[in-house]
């Protein structure tokens, strides 16, 4: 509906955004220079934020930041099965055929995993998403899995996303093993504390027929096309309504 009004070419938040052509906003440049981070370093990072703020989108980015001859990306999100096709799923991941019992199947993964990094120098970095889906035993079973003692430094990064409930789970005792070995915690703002519900359609995914939508400026909710600008990587949901909300009441005016 609104698509037409602002003669958009695509559709503004659709999930196959490229992130070639993301919105620079300071919420996705500090969620990127995060992810950056635990990259360079190595080991586990969280990443939480409501619905909507553009997790899956920064870890997209950080997936196509990485150069294959370096890091070996295997992308997990938790929605997708039960956690013995996790488990399976990362050992099929680092080119494994995944062993039957679990303890064979953990002992498997930490062997590729340092094998990986060791001897062929690249780097596997396992991206969670929807994480607050995890249940307790699973965490736990992370903790075990992800511990390389005897390294005198991680030969993998992992990074936690999701909901920010995830995070006051972690903080729980029971997980605190798996908790105090996690050397980033970022919280990406929501639409109220991020780039300003206003914040709108972004540049080079979406022109308006006055120019690139970049170039226009949020002033809030309002009749004029150009009070919607650059997307929401506040919320996706928000940003939604700000259009349709732009679009009728232009169209009230008239
Ligand atoms: N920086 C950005 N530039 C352009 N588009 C963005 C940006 N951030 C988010 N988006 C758009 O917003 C949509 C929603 O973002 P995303 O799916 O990453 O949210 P999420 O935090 O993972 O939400 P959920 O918790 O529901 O999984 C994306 O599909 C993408 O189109
Ligand atoms: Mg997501």
């Amino acid at each position: 509906m609104y698509k037409t009004f602002y003669s958009l070419l695509r559709e503004p938040f659709a999930k196959d955004t490229d992130p070639s052509e993301a919105y620079p906003g300071a919420a996705f440049q500090e969620a990127l220079q995060a992810l950056e981070y635990v990259k360079r370093t190595r080991g586990i990072g969280l990443l939480i934020g409501e619905p909507g703020v553009g997790k899956t989108f920064a870890l997209r980015a950080l997936k196509e930041s990485l150069s294959p001859s370096l890091h070996h990306v295997v992308y997990f999100p938790l929605s997708t099965g039960g956690v013995m096709d996790f488990y399976r799923g990362l050992a099929l991941g680092l080119g494994e055929e995944p062993k039957y019992r679990k303890v064979d199947l953990f002992r498997q993964i930490q062997q590729a995993i340092e094998r990986l990094h060791h001897e062929r120098r690249i780097t596997p970095v396992f991206i969670s998403d929807e994480m607050h889906f995890a249940k307790d035993a699973f965490l736990q079973d992370i903790a075990i899995l992800f511990n390389f003692e005897m390294d005198s430094t991680n030969p993998f990064v992992l990074i936690l996303a999701g909901l920010p409930h995830l995070q006051g789970k972690l903080r729980l005792n029971q997980h605190r093993p798996l908790d105090q070995r996690i050397i980033m915690h970022h919280a990406m703002p929501d639409g109220a504390a991020g780039e300003g519900r206003g914040g709108g359609l972004h540049r080079a995914s979406v022109e308006t027929g006055r120019g690139k939508a970049s170039d226009l400026h949020a002033v809030g909710v309002g009749g004029d096309r150009s009070a919607v600008a650059g997307v929401a990587p506040c919320d996706q949901h928000v940003g939604h309504d700000v259009l349709v909300v732009g679009a009728s009441a232009e169209k009230g005016r008239h």
